[in-house]
């Protein structure tokens, strides 16, 4: 199992979700958060979502998948994110150790999708 963290612009969020959902990955987190990248938040085209300073305003993905998922989720991601301008967002791929769905017990697999 993999855990799935993107950071992505706030105007993407809607057609990320949408790709998303096409690619039959239908649970996520989402949160928002501030952040830069290499370009210390100085030069990416102003949208009004400049929070603080040189922060801005991002959209943080979490989506844990099993290992036959993780490819197709990160292409739907950059389908949906990407407009090719700086500030786009970056995808990290971490491994995930367990998951477990407490209603039920189930763990791992089972639990995750
Ligand atoms: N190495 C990193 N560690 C933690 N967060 C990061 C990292 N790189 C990017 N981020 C987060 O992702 C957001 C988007 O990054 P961004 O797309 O600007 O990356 P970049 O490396 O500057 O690439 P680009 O040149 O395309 O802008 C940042 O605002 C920050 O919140
Ligand atoms: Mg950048």
């Amino acid at each position: 199992m993999k855990m799935i963290v993107a950071i992505i612009q706030p105007h993407r969020l809607e057609e990320v979700k949408e790709a998303l959902y096409a690619a039959e990955v239908n649970l996520i987190t989402v949160s928002e958060v501030l952040g830069h990248g290499r370009q210390g938040g100085n030069t990416e085209v102003y949208r009004g979502n400049r929070e603080n300073g040189n922060l801005l305003r991002k959209i943080r993905l979490e989506i844990g998948v099993n290992e036959d998922y993780v490819e197709k989720t990160i292409e739907a991601i950059i389908r949906g994110a990407r407009t090719g301008d700086v500030g786009d967002g970056k995808i990290f791929v971490y491994d995930l150790a367990e998951c477990v769905r407490i209603r039920t017990g189930e763990r791992g697999g089972e639990a995750i999708g």
